[in-house]
């Protein structure tokens, strides 16, 4: 069985000592990977506390190698200080920060040069669902990472829909498992060979009381969890869904 994927995101939220209570709660499973995701300025003290027991990474990561780019992180510095993965296309960027595809495109590429993880983020917005547009959408977005897909060993995408995220009106079960197997589809056509090896998760207001369903069908083969990542019984409590 694929190994689960289970990610905090902490968004720009959280403190040290949040990041005290995160350690003494969170442990990788024999089946479940366990990635924190707290501010960048965290980081690393999140990984020397860590010690390898669960891993660490950014929401965030500069699409240059490196250089006069002020206020941003490189891939490479991530890397050296023991950070696994980043989330690049969280539509909070993609909606604050006016990142677009090529943008994401390129932060992707200097994730895979640096070897770290993407997690590429991708979703629809309520108009684009309600007017039939959603698959279409997220397709589009996919195949806008043909070539990082193609040039990574470890990725995973996972699929959010804009109107779940923070609103605490998850997608159904069986709207997240239709979409998994769309984009599943997606890369069965660009990355035949690979196709298998990503992981898809699911993100919008997954907490402790929906986790279990979510984890249920096996297309949904990881969380990417906000809100409810920064009270750590309920991630706990998704770690333990994950397991099975
Ligand atoms: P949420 O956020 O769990 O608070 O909906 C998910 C995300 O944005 O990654």
């Amino acid at each position: 069985m694929t190994k689960r994927l289970v990610i905090a995101n902490w968004k720009m939220n959280g403190s040290l000592s949040l990041l005290a209570d995160v350690d003494a709660a969170y442990r990788a499973e024999a089946t479940v990977d366990v990635v924190v995701l707290p501010p960048a300025i965290y980081a690393k003290e999140l990984v020397d506390r860590a010690r390898g027991r669960y891993q660490v990474g950014i929401q965030n990561v500069s699409q240059h190698y490196a250089g006069a780019h002020t206020g941003e992180i490189s891939a490479s510095m991530a890397a050296e200080v023991g950070v696994s993965t980043a989330l690049v296309g969280h539509s909070e960027r993609r909606i604050d920060n006016d990142e677009d595809d090529a943008v994401i495109a390129a932060k992707c590429q200097q994730l895979i040069l640096a070897g770290l993880m993407p997690v590429i983020c991708v979703g629809e917005t309520l108009a684009e669902r309600e007017a039939g547009q959603a698959e279409a959408r997220v397709q589009l977005q996919v195949n806008a990472q043909l070539e990082c897909l193609r040039a990574a060993t470890d990725i995973a995408i996972a699929y959010e829909p804009i109107w779940a995220i923070g609103t605490g009106k998850s997608a159904s079960v069986d709207e997240a498992v239709v979409m998994h197997q769309s984009i599943r589809r997606v890369l069965q056509d660009i990355v035949p060979e690979t196709a298998e090896e990503v992981r898809i998760l699911y993100g919008g207001s997954v907490n402790g009381s929906n986790a279990q369903s979510l984890f249920s069908r096996r297309e949904i083969q990881g969380v990417l969890v906000g809100g409810a990542s920064l009270d750590t019984e309920q991630f706990a409590a998704i770690i333990r869904a994950a397991r099975g």
